[in-house]
């Protein structure tokens, strides 16, 4: 299946198929130099089926885990790119998750002004959100994401086979993002996640997904408006993410809980099921002043009032602002 993503300046193919790693030399230009950029929590056979298909390939793997997506590994990469002697004319492959696909793509986009960048999302959470859309970013400081760029990737391969080898954690931390989308822009897809088993459509789920996240970045590329959506339950993920006693938390489940609080009690309550059926956490087990007090020191929250995304009816969303007083009362009050 191939999925057309429309860009500012032009667009790219997000190639959703079976089996499409074992051919990428069709797929994509590899007849030039190619840095392969994984981890060492990806199979190594995925970076080398790449590299096996591209005329002259270099495999970069970095330590698995957000601690890598700082300026060091950035800067390790673009080493590399001088190193074997790069130019404008050749590309970096990205085989991994969201922080290989988040580092390598920063890396392209700066490296002689820019270079192509492809990427092929090996985990749920970034197949259905973070390999689509163009955000690339480093942490830097104490800062996730604070440092990047908006650089489409050339092309996306998504191959659901890779996902044979992910731990059933690491599935549920992404279809967090699917839960997400479902519940913010399409009903159908929630009703398909509390009533299906999700392990046996999860390829529906993963296309439908991605088609939801198509249509966002398509009508806001740089989120300026609708892409914000896309932030449902992330104020509080990030305020869960930013603890200490939090840190085992993944993304995903972080956002899990984070939506939990956004939501009317009817719709609340179909929330938690599904969370439930996918082994997702419902609570934090911290005292809840400590996550409200993280969203008020949040980086991002200004002034005397908070603007985050509430939830009325599944496949619905409207956008709502209170005081930071009023937000840590919907939270105390939902999550207690
Ligand atoms: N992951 C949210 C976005 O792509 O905007």
């Amino acid at each position: 299946m191939i999925i057309p993503v429309k860009t500012r300046n032009g667009g790219y193919n997000i190639y959703f198929e079976r089996g499409a790693l074992g051919r990428v030399g069709e797929l994509l230009k590899l007849d030039r130099k190619v840095l392969v950029v994984t981890d060492n929590g990806v199979p190594a056979q995925y970076a080398e089926t790449v590299v096996s298909q591209a005329k002259e390939g270099y495999i970069v793997t970095i330590e698995q885990g957000e601690k890598s997506k700082g300026i060091k590994t950035f800067e390790l990469l673009l080493s590399k790119l001088v190193e074997y002697g790069f130019t404008r004319t050749d590309c970096v492959v990205a085989v991994g998750g969201g922080v290989v696909g988040d580092l390598s793509g920063f890396a392209a986009s700066c490296f002689m002004r820019g270079i192509d960048f492809y990427n092929i999302p090996t985990t749920v959470l970034s197949q259905v959100d973070s390999s689509i859309g163009g955000k690339t970013a480093i942490d830097f400081m104490q800062y996730k994401n604070i440092v990047g760029a908006f650089w489409p990737p050339a092309a996306v391969i998504i191959d659901p086979e890779t996902l044979s080898t992910l731990p059933p954690r690491q599935i549920s931390n992404g279809l967090a993002e699917s839960v997400k989308m479902a519940l913010t822009f399409d009903s159908d897809l929630f009703e398909l996640l509390e009533r299906e088993d999700i392990s046996a459509h999860i390829d529906e789920v993963i296309y439908r997904s991605i088609l939801l996240k198509k249509a966002v970045v398509e009508e806001d590329e740089t989120e300026k408006g609708l892409r914000k959506v896309l932030n449902f339950g992330h104020t509080i993920a990030h305020a869960i993410e930013s603890e200490k006693a939090m840190e085992d938390y993944f993304h995903g489940e972080c956002v899990a809980v984070g939506m939990i609080p956004m939501c009317s009690d009817r719709v609340k309550a179909r929330l938690v099921s599904v969370l439930n059926k996918l082994s997702l956490p419902t609570s934090v087990p911290c005292d809840l002043n400590v996550i409200t007090e993280a969203v008020r020191h949040d980086k991002k929250a200004s002034g005397e009032n908070i603007t985050f995304i509430w939830v009325e009816e599944a496949g619905t969303f409207e956008m709502k602002k209170c005081s930071f007083d009023e937000f840590d009362n919907l939270v105390k009050e939902k999550l207690a």
